[in-house]
Parts: C-alpha cells; sequence; structure tokens
C-alpha cells in the first residue's frame, strides 16, 4: 500500500485540542507509517472564515506544526507542509474554478449550514463558496488516492471526484479520484458534555500541563440526574464515559458501567481513574508540545523543508495541468 497517496489537512483556525488529535491526529500518525502520506496547515482555509480578523493566524500556525510533530508525525517518514508555502495550491484552485459549476458549490451542505450557524460573519464571500475547490486543489495537486477526514468532509471529497472527472474528461486523464478514507473515530465530548471546541471554551488543550488537564476533568460535567453520591448513574450520558472508552482499559470500562449504574462508585474516583488513564497516554505528548514551545524556529524550518519537497510534487503535477490545457 506504500504505492496509494493518501492527504489530509487541518485548518489552522485555533490551538489543537483533543477533539483534534483523537479525530484526526492520531489516525494520521498510523496512516503514515502504511502510506505515502502528506499532511499539511491549511493557513489559507483559516482565512476563508477569518479574514476579518488575523491577528491569531500566525500564533495558530505555530502551535498546530508544533502538535503535529509533538503527537509523532515524523518529517522524516510523511511529508509535513504549509499549504500557503505551496504557491501552486492558488493556480491550480484557480484554474479548477474555471471549470466549476456555480450550483455544484451551493449545493455543498457545509455551504448554507455554516452561513447560517456564523452569523457574526459575512460568509458570502467568493472564497468561502470556493472553499471546496481550494480543498480539491490541495488534494489532487498530489495525485492523493485517500484522503482521512471526518464524516462531515465527505460531501466536500465527493466534490473533489466530481471537479477531478470534470478535468479528466475536458482536458486529458491527469487526477486519480480521490476516495475519503473514514476511519472510526470516538465521540470527543468537551467538559459540559458538547462537543469539543475552541469556541464552547470546553477543550483539554495539547498545550495544557498535565496539572491543567487533571483539574479541568476535576470540574468536568457528568450525569446530570446523579445529584448525591448515593444517586445511581447513568454512564451513557456522562462525558466522563466516553474519555473511560477512549483511554481506560476493558476491564475499567466493565467496572465504570457497572458500578456507576448501582452508585459503588463515586465520580470523584471515576474521574481520578479516567485522568490516569487519559495522562498515560497523553503526557509524553504534552510534554514533548511543551519542550517544542522554546523552539520555534526549528518547528518552522521541519515545515518549510517539508514544503519544499511538496511543491517539488506539486511542480511535476502542475507541468501536466498547463500540458493537458494546452497552456503556455
Ligand atoms: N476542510 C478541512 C477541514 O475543515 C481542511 C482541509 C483543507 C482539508 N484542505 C484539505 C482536509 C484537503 C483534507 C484534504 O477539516
Ligand atoms: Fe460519570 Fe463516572 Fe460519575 Fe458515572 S461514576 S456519572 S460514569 S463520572
Amino acid at each position: 500500500m506504500a504505492d496509494t497517496r493518501v492527504l489530509s489537512g487541518i485548518r489552522s483556525s485555533g490551538t489543537l485540542h483533543l477533539g483534534n488529535y483523537l479525530g484526526a491526529l492520531r489516525n494520521w500518525q498510523t496512516l503514515q507509517y502504511q502510506h505515502e502520506c502528506y499532511f499539511f496547515i491549511a493557513d489559507w482555509h483559516a482565512l476563508t472564515t477569518d479574514y476579518a480578523d488575523t491577528d491569531a493566524l500566525k500564533q495558530n500556525m505555530l502551535d498546530n506544526m508544533a502538535g503535529f510533530l509533538a503527537v509523532g508525525l515524523d518529517p522524516q517518514t510523511c511529508t509535513l507542509f504549509i499549504q500557503s508555502r505551496v504557491i501552486e495550491h492558488a493556480e491550480l484552485h484557480l484554474l479548477l474554478s474555471m471549470i466549476t459549476p456555480v450550483p455544484w458549490l451551493e449545493r455543498v451542505p457545509s455551504y448554507k449550514e455554516q452561513q447560517q450557524q456564523i452569523k457574526e460573519k459575512d460568509l458570502g464571500t467568493y472564497g468561502f463558496l470556493g472553499y471546496p475547490v481550494l480543498q480539491t486543489a490541495d488534494i489532487i495537486i498530489y495525485k492523493a488516492n485517500y484522503v482521512p477526514v471526518g464524516i462531515d468532509q465527505v460531501p466536500h471529497i465527493e466534490l473533489s471526484r466530481d471537479i477531478a472527472r470534470r478535468f479528466n474528461h475536458l482536458y486529458k486523464p491527469v487526477f486519480p479520484e480521490p476516495q475519503p478514507l473514514l476511519t472510526e473515530t470516538p465521540r470527543v465530548p468537551g467538559l459540559d458534555g458538547r462537543k469539543m471546541s475552541k469556541s464552547y471554551n470546553n477543550a483539554l488543550y495539547l498545550t495544557d500541563p498535565a496539572e491543567v488537564i487533571e483539574s479541568k476533568i476535576k470540574v468536568m460535567m457528568t450525569d446530570p440526574a446523579r445529584k448525591r453520591r448515593s444517586d445511581p448513574g447513568n454512564p451513557d450520558v456522562c462525558p466522563v464515559y466516553d474519555f473511560h472508552k477512549i483511554y481506560s482499559p476493558p476491564e475499567t470500562i466493565a467496572l465504570v458501567d457497572r458500578e456507576c449504574r448501582t452508585a459503588g462508585i463515586g465520580c470523584i474516583d471515576c474521574k481520578k481513574m479516567m485522568s490516569t488513564n487519559l495522562l498515560q497516554e497523553m503526557r509524553p505528548i504534552l510534554e514533548k508540545r511543551r519542550e517544542l514551545e522554546d523552539r520555534p524556529q526549528e518547528v518552522l524550518e521541519v515545515f518549510e523543508e517539508g514544503s519544499k519537497r511538496a511543491q517539488s510534487s506539486a511542480r511535476a503535477t502542475m507541468a501536466e495541468v498547463h500540458e493537458a490545457m494546452k497552456l503556455l
């Protein structure tokens, strides 16, 4: 499978948290040993929603780069790069925009949804509409076969296939049609039980020291119906239990499932066990992340190197694109 190419990216719109880790990065870390992998930071995509306030952009980029390295993405094994460092993405985006019918973009579910959800920003922009065209360029410029993404991104990958097919049909067969690589990812609730997200202020960050993670878990929401120690609880509605399912061994999960329902275990002890197991896996990552905090220049250099490698691959594809389209 080393000849199959895998590519994925993350929008640099915030500080990396456990939701990003469990939903994407942890999976990429495994994939890097199974395929030829390209992983990147989509800083232009961050602009599609944050164009009016770019103050945090650089900081987020640095955070995301250090996070990639802290979780064990290895620049010797995969290509790690920055979208805006490979200017060819922008050229391919422009060329693809010529052949992409506007109704295809208006039909993408996230387009209207996000516009309705994010009321405080004007997302009636050309860049926001073209988000999936840029994403298509990101993917097919490397002739990626598989794109590991969450279920919410599947319509974007399908559109990428449609655009690649249209290009191949109009000109010459240059691009493989990419496919989503759906890997099972756990439900990652935040401290308040809602989906973990920086905008909900409920996240555990890769930049949090272990003690901060511990104290955040202490105040984490539990089954709201379990008011007293003697009340039986329902783990199925408790975010602490979601984390047990991710980080605890099967015996502990079974024990919590049983003893919570009979009030045999209290929430404080339950959280303590979860906290210990979570930190067992996360501690090396958190430590690496904090260590990299002092070496931003080195981190940046890793990504500059990777971007050069990515660029030579992107340039080779663009030569084929020029030839296929009979451009100068
Ligand atoms: N849209 C993706 C997200 O929000 C980020 C992204 C940009 C991406 N370009 C990509 C993902 C290319 C996979 C492939 O998560
Ligand atoms: Fe949640 Fe554990 Fe308390 Fe049950 S015992 S409500 S699973 S924290």
